[in-house]
């Protein structure tokens, strides 16, 4: 174990981490694996261990289901009036505004993120997602037809529609932010009345085991969320091809979300993915460099590079091209690594052994294609799973490292000459999730927007998610919305009803 006791921790972080062996929630129960399986989670700072969870088979997912199922159909939850569930998760986002430091600290210790960050962006997002989805609970609404009948002029009908839940909900989520993307599939199912079976990553499942004590506390009825750990083979195959779950929602690679959208349709099970990206961040002539510079930074490095749509390609009119390059790097050096649970530290390790040696040979990979490495370039020091914030140049966009998401703090930077050419660059990968542009010259912007084919377009911000604003990729970014009004609807049924009177 990692000297957790000379961490500055609030107590419930250390009381919760004291227990270093940690069961998983099903049907309101704190569970060991039905196989006794256990597998160990690390802190990416120092490569210690930093708790045991269970190792779950289908023997579990077989039992989360089945009680997810069996609350899905029960009085308590089922009967349950909307503004009851608005109350429910009203109080699930104060327990985690409440517990905001220890959610922050746990995420910290579990994925390498600042603690800090994590409780500004990470918690506080989660708590005001859960709020706003508390508010859609009460309205959730069908329609009135006035029906013709064409074939059958005399007689009289009246239709209507009416939105149901879709049943149970098997959430799959990444480790890049584990709380919040948790509270992503969690809002919008408990605001519809759905169950859920949370699978957190193999790599960061400590906060979505503290969540569900909290879901707990809140009041929720057993078996209304479940939370199984294990890795992928072990809990995500094994739920994705379950029968009882009627809405699969997935966060995480592109690779897998093609296994998930597959093993959905033999079920027709619903599915939403949000998947990989490559995102473009375009510096048009007229933008001030040092703005630009300090915007492609933050586009990149926030959340060390591990964000889907991270400002992975920069594209700056040839005129600043240099100068917006040179002033990225002074950003990049000036970044201070370090262990996330220390507050001046900007830029913490990667989460796994495995991302870092992935992030470093993408780097490898740019440099045996040709690209030019500003700054940065290598692992940071040799305990803990550190990247230098690094900076390449001279890419070709066919290369590797320009169409192939990376995941970590790795730009790669290319001038071009016009508003045409960056637009079709910026098309060019098989990703569309998010692209950001940076200007004050209005038409142009207006004029560049609806030719990016991404789910989001930033202008002068990037990485910028507000729970009343869809997200979601086109093209192999994924499918389906999540925030805002559109993604309640994967949530839900839609029932017509025709009554002749
Ligand atoms: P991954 O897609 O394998 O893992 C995400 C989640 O899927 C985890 O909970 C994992 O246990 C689960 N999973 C894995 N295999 C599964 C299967 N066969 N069936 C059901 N669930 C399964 O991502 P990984 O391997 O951790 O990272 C690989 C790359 O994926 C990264 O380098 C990055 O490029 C990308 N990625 C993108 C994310 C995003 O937010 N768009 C998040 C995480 C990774
Ligand atoms: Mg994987």
């Amino acid at each position: 174990m990692s000297a957790l006791e000379n961490l500055p921790l609030t107590a419930r972080t250390s009381e919760f981490l004291a227990r270093k062996s940690h069961l998983m929630l099903i049907d309101g129960k704190w569970v060991a694996a039905q196989s006794g399986q256990t597998l160990e989670v690390l802190n990416p700072a120092d490569e210690s261990l930093l708790a045991i969870v269970p190792f779950a088979g289908e023997a579990d997912v077989n039992a989360a289901v089945e009680a997810a199922q069996r609350a899905f159909n029960s009085p308590g939850w089922a009967k349950m009036k909307p503004d009851q569930r608005q109350r429910l998760l009203l109080r699930l986002a104060d327990l985690v505004e409440e517990h905001a430091k220890t959610l922050a600290e746990i995420e910290s210790l579990d994925n390498g993120k600042s603690a800090v960050i994590a409780e500004f962006v990470d918690v506080a997002l989660s708590a005001s997602y859960l709020r706003y989805m508390a508010g859609w609970a009460t309205k959730i609404e069908g329609s009135t037809m006035d029906l013709s009948l064409a074939f059958m002029p005399n007689n009289e009908f009246v239709g209507f529609t009416r939105r149901e839940p879709v049943g149970v909900v098997g959430a799959i989520v990444a480790w890049n932010f584990p709380l919040l993307l948790a509270c992503w599939k969690l809002g919008p199912a408990l605001a519809t009345g759905c169950t859920v079976v949370l699978k957190p990553a193999e790599q960061t499942p400590m906060t979505a085991l503290y969540l569900g004590q909290l879901i707990q506390a809140a009041g929720y009825p057993d078996g209304v969320v479940n939370v199984i750990t294990g890795d992928g083979p072990s809990v995500g195959a094994p739920l994705t091809r379950h029968p009882g779950v009627n809405k699969l929602t997935f966060t995480g690679s592109t690779e897998v979300g093609k296994l998930i959208g597959k093993a959905a349709m033999e079920n027709m099970t619903r599915v939403t993915l949000e998947l990989g990206g490559k995102s473009p961040v375009i510096v048009l002539e007229d933008c001030d460099p040092a703005v630009a510079a300090g915007g492609a930074a933050q586009a990149i490095y926030f959340n060390q590079g591990q964000v889907c749509c991270a400002g992975s390609r920069l594209y700056v009119h040839k005129k600043n091209f240099d100068r917006v390059v040179a002033d990225l790097a002074d950003h990049a050096k000036a970044l201070k690594i370090g262990h996330g649970i220390d507050a001046s530290t900007q830029l913490g390790p990667l989460v796994s052994q495995e991302q870092m040696e992935r992030v470093c040979s993408y780097i490898d990979i740019g440099r045996s294609q040709g690209a030019e490495v500003v700054t940065g370039g290598a692992r940071s020091g040799t305990t803990g799973y550190f990247v230098q914030p690094t900076v390449l140049a001279n890419v070709d966009q066919k290369s590797r490292v320009v169409q192939e998401e990376i995941f970590g703090p790795v730009v790669v930077a290319m001038p071009y000459d016009d508003l045409d050419q960056v637009a079709a660059w910026a098309n060019d990968t098989p990703y569309g999730l998010g692209a950001s542009i940076w200007s004050n010259d209005l038409s142009r912007v207006h004029r560049l927007i609806p030719k990016i084919k991404s789910g989001t377009v930033w202008v002068n911000c990037h990485n910028m998610l507000d729970p009343a604003m869809p997200f979601g990729g086109y093209k192999q970014s994924g499918f389906g919305k999540e925030m805002g009004r559109a993604a309640l609807d994967a949530y839900l049924e839609q029932k017509s009803v025709m009554m002749a009177v």
